[in-house]
C-alpha cells in the first residue's frame, strides 16, 4: 500500500471549541499578542509544542495504575530505569520532572562563572541554563544550518572543525563538557549523523572533556540515521539510539517528546562521582534519587512511552505526516527550511515577510496570523526568542533566522486537521504583504518569548494597548 495510515485508533477523543475570527481577535488583545499567554481551550490546532502535548497509549494508560508511590525504592522507579538503562546504556539514571531541570543541575555540577560550553544549537532553556550559571553557550552548527532554503541529511551536525579551533582557542579546562542536541530544535528538527557524533567524540576525547547529548528527540534521530546514513538501513532504530549513547558520558532527557509522556525527564552518567553530586541537588530541589520530581506514575508512562517511541511503524507515519504538510506548503510556494524535520515544519517568516524588518520580529506577526485566520497556535523561533544584545551599545541584535515552528504533537492530530493547517497556512501566505510587524512593550530578564508583551508597530494608540488577561493595561517599560 502506498498510503501511510497513522498505526493506531481513537478510543478517547477531546472536544475541539470551534472560534470565530472576530472572537480570536479578542484572545489576541487579552494576550498581548503572545501566544504562550492564550488560554489553550481558544486555540483549534495547538501546534506550539510537541513536548508534553503526546496522545498516550492504552498501554501507557494502564501502566499508570501499576505506578507505585513510595517515597523512596518505589517500583516504578526500578521499571524505569531499566528501561533507560537498556536503551541509553548509562549507568547512572536520575529521574527529574522535565528536561530543563536536568539541564540545570549537570550545568551547576560542571559549569563555573567563565566556563564555556558547546553545542551544535542550544535550545533556549538549554542556553539560559549555562548564562544563569555565568558561563557562555556557544553554538557551533555546520553553515548549512542558518540557510533555510539548503538542503542537507544531516543539518543538524555540529561543526567539527570549529569545535576543535574553540578548544585550541580557549583551553580545555574552560570548556567542562561538549553537548550535541539530537535532533537540533532550534532550526529545523534536523538530525545529527552517526558520523558527526564519532568525529565530535574523538575531539572530546584527544582533550579530555565529557560529551553530552541533549536526547529529547533521540528516536527521530535515529530513524534518521537510519533512513539516510550509509550503513543503518538494516539495524533497528533501538540499535542505532545505543550506538548514538555509546559515544557520549552522559545525557539529559525531556521524556515529554520522545518519552512520549505528559511530563518527565532524566538526567544519566557514568561517572558515580558526579552523579552522587547531581543526586545531593536532585534531593535539595526536585526530590529523592528514585522519584526525582515525578509521581510513580509517571515514571511507568515514560518507561512505556519509551518502547513505543522507537516502533517503525509509528516513526514511519510521523515523518510522513510531517513531510506531507511541508511538501504541501512549500510546493505553493511558502518558504520553509529544509528538509522538513522530524517534529515540526519551520516557516522562514524572514522570507515569507521580507518586508518586515527582523526587529519587527516577522516570525511573531506570522505566528500571530496563523492564529487568527484559523486558531493555528505555533511557536516564535526567531529574534523573540532568541536575539541578543550588544555588549557596548546595548542594542538588540536580531537572531540569525526568523522562524515559526509548526511542531506536532504525537499521536494528537490527524490527516484532515493537518489538511486544514495548509489551508490557513496558504490564506496567510496569499496576504502576506498586508501583514504588519510588532515590537515588544514589555519583557523578563529571561526566556523572554514565554511572557513578553507585544503591540503591532502601527498601532500603539491606547485603545490598542493590549491588557493583561487580568483586563489591566500593560505599561511600557523603557
Ligand atoms: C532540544 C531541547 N532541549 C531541552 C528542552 C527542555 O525540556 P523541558 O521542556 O522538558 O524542560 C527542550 C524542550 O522543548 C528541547 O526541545
Amino acid at each position: 500500500m502506498k498510503t501511510i495510515i497513522e498505526p493506531f485508533k481513537v478510543k478517547v477523543v477531546e472536544p475541539i471549541k470551534m472560534t470565530s475570527r472576530d472572537e480570536r481577535e479578542g484572545y489576541l488583545i487579552e494576550a498581548a499578542y503572545n501566544l504562550f499567554l492564550l488560554k489553550a481551550e481558544n486555540v483549534i490546532i495547538d501546534l506550539l509544542t510537541d513536548s508534553g502535548t503526546a496522545a498516550m497509549s492504552a498501554e501507557q494508560w494502564s501502566a499508570l495504575m501499576r505506578g507505585d508511590e513510595s517515597y523512596a525504592g518505589s517500583k516504578s522507579f526500578y521499571r524505569f530505569e531499566e528501561v533507560v538503562r537498556d536503551i541509553f546504556g548509562f549507568k547512572q539514571v536520575i529521574p527529574m520532572h522535565q528536561g530543563r531541570a536536568a539541564e540545570r543541575i549537570l550545568f551547576s555540577v560542571m559549569c563555573a562563572k567563565g566556563s564555556i560550553v558547546p553545542n551544535n544549537t542550544h535550545f533556549d532553556t538549554t542556553r539560559a541554563n549555562v548564562e544563569y550559571l555565568g558561563a557562555e553557550a556557544v553554538d557551533l552548527p555546520i553553515p548549512e544550518f542558518y540557510q533555510p532554503a539548503v538542503n542537507h541529511p544531516f543539518k543538524g551536525n555540529m561543526d567539527a572543525e570549529a569545535l576543535e579551533h574553540l578548544i585550541k582557542r580557549v583551553g580545555s579546562r574552560r570548556i567542562p563538557l561538549v553537548m550535541l542536541t539530537v535532533t537540533n530544535n532550534s532550526g529545523g528538527g534536523q538530525p545529527v549523523s552517526m558520523a558527526n557524533i564519532r568525529a565530535v567524540e574523538a575531539i572530546c576525547s584527544r582533550y579530555g572533556i565529557p560529551l553530552y547529548l541533549d536526547a529529547c528527540r533521540f528516536a527521530e534521530n535515529a530513524y534518521f540515521i537510519k533512513l539516510r546514513e550509509e550503513g543503518y538501513a538494516d539495524k533497528s532504530v533501538k540499535e542505532i539510539a545505543r550506538e548514538m549513547f555509546a559515544y557520549a558520558d552522559g545525557c539529559t532527557m525531556s521524556a515529554k517528546k520522545d518519552g512520549l509522556a505528559n511530563i518527565g525527564g532524566f538526567l544519566c552518567t557514568n561517572d558515580d562521582q558526579l552523579a552522587q553530586q547531581e543526586k545531593d541537588l536532585l534531593i535539595l530541589t526536585e526530590g529523592f534519587p528514585t522519584y526525582g520530581g515525578l509521581a510513580g506514575r509517571d515514571l511507568e508512562a515514560i518507561a512505556v512511552g519509551l518502547g513505543e517511541v522507537l516502533h517503525e511503524d509509528y516513526l514511519q507515519y510521523r515523518f510522513a505526516s510531517i513531510r506531507y504538510l511541508g511538501e504541501h506548503i512549500a510546493n505553493a510556494g511558502v518558504p520553509i527550511v529544509q528538509p522538513p524535520g522530524g517534529h515540526a515544519i519551520y516557516i522562514d517568516a524572514r522570507a515569507m515577510l521580507s518586508h518586515i524588518p527582523a526587529l519587527q520580529y516577522p516570525g511573531q506577526a506570522l505566528a500571530v496570523e496563523l492564529y487568527r485566520e484559523a486558531g493555528i497556535r505555533s511557536c516564535e523561533i526567531g529574534s523573540v526568542m532568541h536575539a541578543e544584545k550588544d555588549a557596548e551599545s546595548g542594542e538588540e541584535i536580531p537572531a540569525a533566522m526568523d522562524l515559526v515552528r509548526l511542531a506536532i504533537p504525537h499521536r494528537a492530530y490527524t490527516q484532515s486537521h493537518i489538511d486544514y493547517v495548509i489551508e490557513a497556512i496558504l490564506k496567510v501566505h496569499e496576504r502576506r504583504e498586508l501583514i504588519a510587524g510588532y515590537r515588544i512593550i514589555s519583557q523578563p530578564k529571561f526566556l523572554r518569548h514565554f511572557t513578553a508583551c507585544f503591540a503591532t508597530v502601527d498601532a500603539l494608540s491606547n485603545a490598542d494597548t493590549p491588557r493583561s488577561s487580568h483586563g489591566e493595561q500593560v505599561l511600557l517599560q523603557h
